[in-house]
């Protein structure tokens, strides 16, 4: 079944503890935490005391986006902060085959992600190391981007790729999701779907994340 990780960039800030209790009434089963250092991508988020505060308070799992340069100097402190997946970009990585083994070393799910411009075909030789492949479906940096096309046949070649090696890798896309366009993503071959916007300020959120997930 597909996986629904709400963005938690889109919330009410001034509320995050009700916020998150929120949406895991709505049914999701990832929450998705943006941590972006302004400098890898061009804004700021928040960090590890936002992770920690929500660590023990949901069952979601927590699904740690980490848009920093050089991740590796932050596996043991996103790990000890609650991650229980921890996504890294390979453009941010200079060495992404030992960041990933880090990550499953601190016992956490390791996961690479790529941006639109980055051929899919990039994370080949890292599959065996990951849990997870996130294709970002906009430039990483803000909430409440539409969705580029050209990123859903990155996930097609990713999962023939996939199926070819059988491997039991998860593909999960991020921006711009929408109702209207889930179900090609899933069709396409996605695991795991995240939507800020489109959850977090919909009337109804179950109604929301069930949309996604039809
Ligand atoms: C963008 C972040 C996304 C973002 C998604 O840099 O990685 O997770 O919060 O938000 P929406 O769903 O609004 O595009
Ligand atoms: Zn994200």
């Amino acid at each position: 079944m597909t996986k629904i990780s709400p963005s938690l960039l889109a919330c009410d800030f001034s509320r995050i503890g009700e916020e998150v209790s929120d949406i895991e009434k709505a049914g999701a089963e990832y929450l998705h935490l943006d941590v972006m250092d302004g400098v890898f991508v061009p804004n700021m988020s928040f960090g590890f005391p936002i992770i920690e505060a929500i660590k023990g308070k949901t069952k979601m799992v927590l699904d740690v986006h980490l848009m920093i340069t050089e991740p590796g100097r932050y596996i043991k402190e996103t790990a000890a902060a609650g991650a229980d997946i921890i996504t890294v970009h390979l453009e941010a990585c200079r060495d992404a085959a030992a960041t990933l083994r880090a990550i499953r070393e601190a016992g956490v799910r390791a996961a690479l992600s790529v941006k639109p411009n980055t051929p899919v075909e990039a994370v080949y030789p890292y599959l065996e190391l990951t849990d997870m492949i996130l294709i970002m479906t906009v430039e990483p940096g803000y909430g409440g981007q539409k969705l580029i096309p050209e990123t859903i046949e990155k996930v097609r070649t990713l999962r023939r790729e996939l199926d070819l090696r059988s491997l039991s890798v998860e593909i999960e896309v991020d921006g711009g999701i929408t109702p209207e366009n889930a179900g090609t993503l899933v069709e396409a071959g996605a695991d795991v779907l995240v939507a800020g916007s489109s959850v977090f300020r919909a009337a109804d959120r179950a109604a929301a994340v069930a949309a996604l997930r039809a």
